[in-house]
């Protein structure tokens, strides 16, 4: 099944909180419990949560119990504020958001009309997720060669998509055409995307691969084990700066240090061309109760004091490229980036 979509006029997700342990879904009926969702992270994932945004409108259209068009459109304004709401960095979120309410602005001849047309983009918005992810797979998996060990951090799979994935949707493509790989997945603290999400991913693939402690990745590179470094991204800024999962800015270090290319893979849906630097990204904070206490099992006691910064940020002289739908944008990001965005082939 796909991480998320319309089941029987319900939000039905993976709950990516359960796995590896449990593969449950959960039916969200209603659009605050799809942004409560997005919170805590049921679904993430930068593309993952766009699309749960896009269902969660349809939500609010399909639950809304106003009689015409204005007022519809008054409850959706409503709906995408909360749902913009639910998390800061991924700007995939308010993507989808903007994308249904302009298209809830596109003519529409009534209120039921516009309820219908909704579903169906979202549904756009989920099927295009799928099809982007695979012609990334198949720009990315031209630069891995057979035998090749790749260092990968966070969840970029299926999961954190719609289906297929990013990063992992390149080693998806480059392990459909037959190449031996090796992926070193690093454990991803503290909520362990890698360790439990990634690792699942590759288990139901068949890909080989090493789960590592997040601080064992330089060891390897020293050793000359990993060729390239494949990560996602939650925002791209116009300069080719990338906010991503925490820990992503000393990996991308380490790689330019060892000599190790280097490359993001997002669908232009996470390029953020209004900021011009990765310093305008706003970069989520969470609770300290996830690395005192991860997964319920304490580590320390409950008041010790801990920060939680759940992203990034990497300038774009880290980057070999960033390997978009539209194929590879390389240096300057603010050339390329720009024509990527606007369909052009790169
Ligand atoms: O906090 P998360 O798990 O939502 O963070 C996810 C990441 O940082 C991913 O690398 C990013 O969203 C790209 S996923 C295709």
């Amino acid at each position: 099944m796909r991480t998320v979509e319309w089941h029987d006029g319900n939000v039905r997700m993976i709950d990516q909180k359960a796995i590896p342990w449990k593969l449950e879904v959960v039916d969200l009926k209603d659009y605050a419990a799809v942004a409560a969702a997005i919170t805590d992270m049921t679904v993430r994932g930068a593309p993952a949560i766009g699309a749960a945004a896009a269902f969660g409108m349809a939500l609010a259209a399909k639950n809304s119990p106003a009689t015409s068009l204005a007022s519809l459109l008054t409850d959706l304004d409503q709906a995408g504020a909360v749902l913009k709401a639910a998390r800061p960095t991924a700007v995939n979120l308010a993507w989808a958001v903007d994308r249904m309410f302009k298209h809830a602005l596109s003519g529409f001849a009534d209120a039921q009309a516009l309820r219908d047309g909704l579903l169906t983009e979202a549904q756009r918005v989920a099927d295009e997720d799928v099809a982007i992810n695979q012609r990334m797979g198949a720009y990315g998996a031209a630069l891995i060669q057979d035998g090749f060990t790749i260092l990968h951090h966070c969840n970029t799979g299926a999961l954190a998509t719609v289906d297929y994935g990013t990063a992992l949707g390149v080693v998806r493509a480059a392990f459909e055409q037959g190449k031996r790989i090796h992926v070193l997945l690093d454990e991803t603290r503290p909520r362990l995307q890698g360790a439990r999400l990634s690792a699942w991913e590759m288990e139901q693939l068949g890909v080989s691969y090493d789960i590592l402690p997040d601080t064992a990745a330089g060891y390897y590179m020293q050793k000359g084990e990993i060729n390239i470094v494949l990560v996602g991204a939650d925002r791209v800024a116009a300069n080719g700066d990338f906010a991503n999962k925490i820990g992503t800015y000393q990996v991308a270090v380490l790689a330019k240090e060892n000599g190790i290319p280097f490359y993001t893979v997002a669908p232009t849906s996470t390029v953020d061309l209004t900021l011009a630097s990765g310093a305008e990204i706003p970069i989520e904070e969470r609770d300290k109760s996830e690395v005192l206490t991860p997964y319920g099992h304490a580590i320390t006691p409950p008041h010790f004091h801990a920060r939680n910064p759940a992203f990034d940020v990497t300038p774009h002289r880290y980057l070999s490229g960033i390997i978009t739908e539209n194929g590879i944008a390389r240096p300057p990001f603010t050339d390329s980036l720009k024509r990527a965005v606007a369909g052009e082939k790169v």
